[in-house]
Order: structure tokens, then sequence, then C-alpha cells
């Protein structure tokens, strides 16, 4: 009997010690710490063990990928690069300037990626024409989240304009609740603003001013329309904005304490942990202004370059699962973007997400899908950094004009 036991437990040994040979282990660099984000990272935990490799955790706090980026750099800077790393747009192209990036061409012809992808997205991911990094899925940023039985209670509609939002907002302020729940970090600022700039402005001006970083549409009378429009928007925040995270803003909708959040469809994936149901217990519609047009917003895995045989293994499995069917379904269902892989059946899918995915083909269409530059897809990073402190900076300090603004963002959009 004992014999056995040893004979069965050396065979198991033998087996797993076969597994273990291709095992590696995965480091993967992301800012997923939100109930709705949580969730989506743990699907992709949970689809790497099941592929018998180990999940290291490199989670660093803070939305949008501001912290996250810094630590990036100084583990670089030290030879000591995760597996994978949450970087989206023009900075994947810096990274891979470095030199640092690994060649996925091999997974990429293998899961047929260029038939997969729209274009748009595919040459966003490719450096020199090889691919350096997979996709996870789009998210829309130009959405308003609404908590509809606050809005009833108020007597508001959900507006489709900037005129009608302020109607809303007035409403909402006189039935006692915090119309717009607002976190005062610079990305969630920008991330106003850019609705506000595509909403106001449209989309060739948006495509003029936030891609092109044209001097004369950054400073022009639409936008100091745009810049006048945002700045209204915070006489109807709480004075407990500064600092507030992204997802406590979107509790306050969800608890009713807020009437309305501009945000990405992250959002959505708040309200969904929190068991609501999308069209009942929260709606979400167009930024205002927005509704024909479609500010994308990619989230993608740059794969760095490895030492470790089993280690590379597990890193091209990771790249391989992000796009297969069945994890772009799982995970999209969390966050609450959509997938990015083309031909996947939505049935799963809520209405909003729906929505979205006709919006991306339709505004592909019509010349109105732009890239979010609040979430790094549109300028090079530096660029988009100054620019960001110049429209906080424009928010937070009440003396500073339009004009002043309009000049330092000419200034700031020229950082490379
Ligand atoms: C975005 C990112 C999203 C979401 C959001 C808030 O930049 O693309 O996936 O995580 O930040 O953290």
């Amino acid at each position: 009997m004992a014999m056995k036991r040893i004979s069965l437990s050396l065979a198991a040994a033998g087996l797993l010690g076969a597994t273990l040979a291709h095992a590696g282990e995965v480091e993967v660099l992301h800012w997923w710490t939100s109930g709705g984000e949580a969730k989506a990272a743990a699907e992709l935990k949970a689809t790497m063990q099941k592929k018998g490799h180990s999940w290291k955790d490199f989670a660093v706090a803070g939305g949008g990928g501001d912290a996250a980026m810094t630590v990036l750099k100084s583990r670089v800077v030290s030879g000591n690069a995760p597996a994978a790393a949450q970087i989206k747009g023009p900075s994947i192209q810096e990274w891979a300037r470095e030199g640092v990036l690994a060649n996925m061409d091999s997974v990429a012809k293998a899961e047929k990626w260029d038939e997969l992808l729209p274009k748009v997205v595919a040459d966003g991911l490719k450096y020199k024409g090889n691919y350096v990094a997979a996709p996870v899925n789009v998210h829309r940023v130009n959405w308003l989240w609404a908590n509809p039985a606050v809005f009833q209670k108020a007597g508001a509609k959900l507006p489709t304009t900037w005129d009608e939002f302020f109607v809303a907002a007035e409403a909402l302020k006189k039935a006692g609740v915090i119309p717009v729940a607002h976190g005062g970090q610079n990305w969630q600022d920008f991330t106003t603003f850019e609705s506000v700039a595509l909403g106001v402005g449209g989309a060739d001006f948006y495509k003029k001013a936030m891609v092109q970083l044209d001097p004369a549409t950054l400073k022009s009378p639409t936008m100091q329309t745009v810049l006048e429009t945002f700045k209204k928007v915070k006489g109807y925040t709480d004075k407990n904005a500064p600092g507030r995270d992204w997802n406590l803003a979107t509790a306050m909708v969800i608890k009713g304490e807020a009437g309305m959040q501009l945000m990405g469809d992250w959002a959505k994936g708040e309200f969904i942990a929190a068991g609501k149901v999308p069209g009942k217990d929260f709606a979400c519609v167009a930024a205002p202004g927005t509704a024909k047009s479609f500010t994308y917003n990619v989230d993608s895995f740059a794969l760095f370059q490895l030492k470790d045989p089993a280690n590379q293994k597990a890193q091209q499995d990771l790249a391989a699962a992000i796009m297969s069917p069945e994890f772009q379904e799982v995970f999209n269902l969390n966050k609450g973007s959509i997938p990015v892989r083309l031909g996947m059946k939505l049935d799963k899918f809520d209405d909003c997400a729906k929505t979205s995915a006709a919006d991306f083909v339709a505004s592909n269409k019509a010349g109105s899908l732009v890239p979010s530059i609040a979430h790094g897809m549109a300028v090079p990073s530096a660029a988009e950094g100054a620019m960001k402190d110049v429209v906080s900076q424009f928010w937070n300090d009440d003396k500073m004009t339009a004009a002043a603004a309009m000049d330092k963002l000419v200034a700031a959009a020229k950082n490379k």
C-alpha cells in the first residue's frame, strides 16, 4: 500500500515535472485595481494559470496609469522589465525605439491578428512593421453616466447638448444632489475637457487641436468656447472633488449622491461590479454633442524582451490568450469595454456595449473616430503631460483666463 502510494506520487511528480518544464512566469504591470478593473484583471490571471503558467501581479494603483508608468521606467532602466506592461498609443512607439520590446510576429501571424484587428488599431501595435504589443479592448471615452432615479426626482432630462447639460445640472442642484461627480486629478480633468472639446467643436476641430496640435486651432474662438464651457462644469462639482479617485466619483452616482459623471466606460465596470443593471439602475448616453463621434482608448500590453525561454513561452501564450475570443468576451464583460477583435458575437453584452460597437464602426466610416488624448492615444507623452498640466491649472485657478490657457496650450503642445 505504502509502495503504491509512493509510486503514485512519483508518477504525479513526473507529470507535474513535465508541465513545469514548459511553465513559465509572467509578470504583468497594470493599474487595474478598482472593483470592475480588478475583476477583469483576475480573468487574465486565471487564463494564464489555466495554461500552467504562474502570474506575478505588478499592480500599481492610480487611475489613468501615471504612477504605473513612473514605476515602469525605473524597472526598465534597472534592467528588470516585466514580461508585459499596460502601455498604449504613441508610448508603444516610444518604448520600441528604446529597443526593449519583443517581436510578437510569430504569435500574431499564427493567430492572424492582421485579419482580426481594425487597421487603425493594428498599426499602433506595430513598430517597423512588427507587432510589439497585444490589444485587449476598445474603451469609449466620450460617455456620460447618470442615475435615472436621481434625474427623475429632480425632474431633469438626460442631456444631448451642452445647453441641456447645464439645464439638467441646475435642476439636480436645486434638488439637493451634487450634479456632477468629479475627481480632480489631471487625467480626469482632461477626460472631461476632451469630451467638451468634441461636443462643442466637433470631430474636425478635435482632430486639428488634439491630434495635429495645430497652434491656430489651439488658440481660436472655438477653443475659447470649449475652455469656458469646461470651466462652467466645475461649478456643478463638489468641494471634495480635488484628488478624488474616479471610481469613488462613480460610486457617488451609484449611491445617488450625485446625478452624473463624464467618464470612459471603465465606469460601467464599477456599476456592474456593484450589481447595477444598465438601462434600469444607471444610464449611459454619449457625452453632450458627441453622439455621432467616438473617442477611443485601446488598452494593450507591450511585451518586453526576456531572457528565460520558459518565460518567453509564457509571454507568447499571454499574447495569444489576450486575443482569443473567450478572453475577449469575459474580460470586456467585466471591464465595461468592447472586444477589439473583429467579428465577435455580442449576445452577452448590454446595450451600452452594443451602442459602443455600432458607433465605433459608424464613426470610423464617417471620419469621426478620434483618439483620446487624456488616455495616451493621440500625441507623444511629453506633449500630453504638459497639456494636461495646463488644463488642470485652468480648472483649478479661477483667476486664469481662457486666453492665457490657450497660449500655454500652444506652448505645451510643442513638447516632444
Ligand atoms: C484608462 C485605462 C482604462 C482604465 C482607466 C482608469 O487609461 O485605459 O483601462 O483603467 O484608465 O484607470
